[in-house]
């Protein structure tokens, strides 16, 4: 599409989501409006969503149930500060989310999003073990790629160097590993790097003092760096070195939660359970910011005891638990558990994996991976050499667009995510714009 002079002005006013305002009037998308698997541009072109926004939409945009949820609540209760009360669909919500958390993790605070999630979850963890005899324990062991927000904590917890160097230095006591995608061709097999890379988190532990490592920070499935997808032996090594050290095991949910990886939480899908399960994007389809931390019962009840011991979470944010916000979450849970959506995630999910397969035949694809309706593709120069291939990403991004296709391009690797509405019908279209996009993006790139 073609900017206006008036949409140039006032864009260079704001700022994009890491990416730079010059290089987005390259290629910009100014979006009017949206509905089930679709974006319109403001010149009237429809664009297939084959990423849910960005992770978000699981019930595609505008989902009529959700704006009615919202439209009756506005109608009684839009807002009360948690201060000085609850919201009676506050509680509703809790009650809710509760039923689908897997074991024993229903001890809910609702958020915004899912950087407040996860700056709360570590919050927890601290003052968790500092009013349980453990104050020593404060350190927090992630992975490089990683991505759990833009907050200072939760980029601290974030391996992702280039979005962190403008604003060093990070904050103490945030340590990285290494996922296994980084050291798979040093491995004979996905197994054994799988291994290799768990246990290097119980060889930080031990070299950092145990008595100091509060707790492990991961996504199930990395998005940065590629759909990065572990075997279930991974977590369950992992799941094993926490218990080990007494480490809180803290899942970014983020994006893998609400059905999109064939369950409702990844944790289920890999069944090895965490501690803590941080929620967001997709708890509200992106009909208005929600997110959500979720713990074991054990850590909630350590939050909870006689007035004169004034123990409390020392935490709060005034939108936290919006009434209207939870009308959206309780309605997205009940069509996500009513329409079966975490099978459907499997099923269609498996047929969007062999779709992508097929693009292995133009030589430049050394891999899909993901589970459910969460899928990423690595691109490469050859399928000899393994080398990366950024300008065909680059390119990618570019005739994407042009097609109509908006997924997420990295650009080494591309995600593909599309709403949970979507039937077989659908997941052809997204992959013929995909194909075909990839095709031009070839011809741009090749010799
Ligand atoms: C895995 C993961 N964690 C955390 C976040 C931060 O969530 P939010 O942008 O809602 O603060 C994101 C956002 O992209 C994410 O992908």
């Amino acid at each position: 599409m073609n900017l206006n002079e008036r949409q140039r002005k006032v864009l260079k006013r704001t700022f994009l989501d890491y990416q730079q305002t010059a290089e987005f009037f390259k290629n910009p998308l100014i979006v009017q409006r949206a509905e089930g698997l679709y974006y319109w541009d403001v010149e009237g072109k429809r664009y297939f969503d084959g990423i849910g926004g960005i992770f978000v939409a699981t019930l595609g945009h505008k989902h009529p149930r959700l704006m009615a949820a919202m439209q009756r609540q506005m109608e009684t209760l839009s807002f009360v500060p948690s201060m000085h009360g609850i919201a009676d669909i506050t509680l509703d919500f809790i009650e809710k989310l509760g039923e689908v958390t897997p074991g024993n993790l229903n001890y809910i605070k609702p958020y915004s999003g899912g950087s407040e999630s996860i700056e709360s979850a570590m919050k927890f963890t601290r003052q968790y073990f500092k009013q349980s005899g453990q104050p020593g324990k404060y350190k927090f062991i992630s992975r490089y790629f990683g991505y759990h927000g833009a907050t200072f904590g939760a980029m601290s917890a974030s391996g992702t160097g280039k979005r962190k160097t403008a604003f060093e230095p990070q904050m103490g006591g945030f340590l990285k590993v290494f996922p296994p995608t980084y050291y798979r061709d040093r491995f004979s097999s996905w197994e054994e790097c799988n291994r290799f890379c768990a246990q290097m988190f119980e060889d930080v532990i031990i070299n950092e003092d145990p008595d100091t490592v509060a707790g492990i920070i991961i996504e199930p499935i990395g998005n940065t760096g590629g759909i990065i997808t572990p075997t279930v032996a991974y977590f369950q090594l992992i799941r094993e070195i926490c218990d080990r050290y007494n480490i809180i095991l803290i899942y970014d949910e983020i994006i893998t939660g609400f059905a999109r990886t064939g369950a409702m939480f990844a944790a289920q899908t890999f069944g090895v359970m965490p501690d803590i399960i941080c929620g967001g994007k997709g708890l509200s389809s992106g009909a208005i910011p929600l997110g959500a931390m979720i713990a074991r019962e054990g850590m909630g009840e350590a939050f909870y005891g006689p007035a004169a011991d004034d123990v409390n979470f020392a935490h709060g944010h005034t939108f936290a638990g919006n009434p209207l916000a939870c009308a959206v979450g309780i309605a997205v849970i009940d069509e996500i558990v009513e329409k079966q959506l975490d099978h459907k995630a499997r099923e269609l999910g498996d047929y969007l994996a062999a779709r992508l397969e097929g693009l292995k035949q133009y030589g430049v694809v050394r891999e899909v991976r993901g589970r459910g309706v969460l899928r990423g593709v690595e691109l490469v120069k050859d399928t000899h050499t393994m080398q990366p291939y950024p300008e065909l990403g680059s390119a990618l991004k570019r005739t994407a667009l042009k097609n109509g296709l908006v997924i997420r391009v990295d650009p080494t690797w591309f995600a593909v995510a599309p709403a949970l509405i979507a039937e077989k019908s659908d997941i052809d279209e997204l992959c013929d714009l995909i194909e075909k996009s990839l095709i031009d993006a070839l011809e741009r790139v090749k010799p």
